[in-house]
């Protein structure tokens, strides 16, 4: 009796430190074998990506250069930028620590991607809410757009949110010239406002051609430059009267809210200067973002 003890006891504790070594070893190979799977994925969302993302998100997800899907001509980017420092580095990232999520930054990135934010322009993608993508297309995409988080785009300091003056007249001084590629091309004004220079070529939004003056008498208090500004900040602050298909719509404007985290103080000041004929901006009133 004492001696099956024994034996049963010896062999429960030989079982335990197999197990236990195994174990030790457990990690090891299951990174091996994630690392695998996850590149063969990664791979899948990379197509993915080029077929239903990049004509809002850019080449490379930088958001800077943007292609219509049907004829490859160059078009404003819609999107925010994905390859980004603010979006991926960090613990949070500061981005996804502004919008209050606790979660981690794949599931932040798995999230939007599957219910979007329609409101703002990002659709839903997942077949569950109504999207064309199937959940392991979500997955896989979610799976590559994280993977872009890597040393190089995080080791530099932590990124900085543009900081907006409360006052347009402290943006730099404005070049018109570069005002046309960044009205038509980078953030695609033209799509919604047509063509400055030809009335009534405008088709979603008013018409800017006379903004410098019609600006001016849209608020109380306000010049057209800072009346811009907020247009642009804070489209939904003040909804315009006319819209080429009857009354402008709103509050929530339909022209995208996001453009205070796509710009940057200079591009501001080249398309206001563009659409106002000025170099700097006379201001009367304070406009605070976010
Ligand atoms: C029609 C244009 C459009 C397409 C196509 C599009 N997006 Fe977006 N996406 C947007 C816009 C606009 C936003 C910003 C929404 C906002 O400001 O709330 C956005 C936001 C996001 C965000 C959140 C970024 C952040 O900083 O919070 C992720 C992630 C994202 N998109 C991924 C994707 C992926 C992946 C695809 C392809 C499956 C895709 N998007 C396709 C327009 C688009
Ligand atoms: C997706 C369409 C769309 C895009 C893109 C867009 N807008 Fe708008 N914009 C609108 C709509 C619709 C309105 C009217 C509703 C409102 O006042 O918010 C508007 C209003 C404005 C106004 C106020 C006009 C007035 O007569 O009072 C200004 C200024 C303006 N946009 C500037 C811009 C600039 C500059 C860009 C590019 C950086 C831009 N918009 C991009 C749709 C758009």
């Amino acid at each position: 009796m004492q001696i099956k003890i024994a034996i049963g006891t010896i062999a429960f504790m030989l079982t335990m430190i197999i197990l236990g070594f195994a174990a030790l070893s457990e990690p090891a190979r299951l990174q091996t074998y994630t690392g695998a799977r996850d590149g063969r994925f990664i791979e899948k969302g990379a197509e993915v990506f080029e077929a239903n993302c990049a004509t809002c998100h850019g080449v490379n997800g930088k958001a800077e250069e943007c292609y219509a899907a049907a004829t490859g001509e160059q078009i404003g980017c819609q999107g925010l930028p994905l390859n980004n420092a603010d979006l991926l580095c960090g613990n949070p990232p500061p981005r996804i620590a502004a919008q209050g999520w606790e979660g981690t930054t794949f599931d932040y990135i798995r999230g939007t991607v599957t219910s979007g934010r329609p409101w703002n322009g990002m659709p839903t993608w997942a077949q569950e809410f109504g999207g064309p993508l199937q959940e392991d297309q979500v997955y896989n995409v979610a799976l590559f757009v994280s993977n872009w988080q890597n040393d190089e785009l995080c080791s530099g300091p932590p990124p900085e949110a543009v900081a907006w003056p409360t006052s347009v007249a402290e943006l730099p001084e404005g070049n018109p010239d570069n005002g046309p590629q960044l009205y038509n091309v980078t953030y695609g004004c033209t799509a919604c406002h047509g063509n400055p220079a030809e009335t009534g070529s405008n088709l979603v939004g008013p018409w800017l051609g006379e903004i410098a003056s019609i600006g001016a008498t849209r608020l109380d208090g306000y010049t057209a430059a800072d009346y811009m500004y907020e247009s642009i900040l804070h489209p939904s602050n003040f909804i315009a009267p006319d819209c080429p298909n009857g009354p402008c719509t709103g509050p929530p404007s339909s022209m995208p809210a996001n453009f205070g985290q796509r710009m940057s103080l200079q591009d501001m000041a080249d398309i206001l200067s563009y659409l106002l004929g000025t170099t700097t901006f006379e201001s009367t009133a304070e406009v605070v973002y976010p």
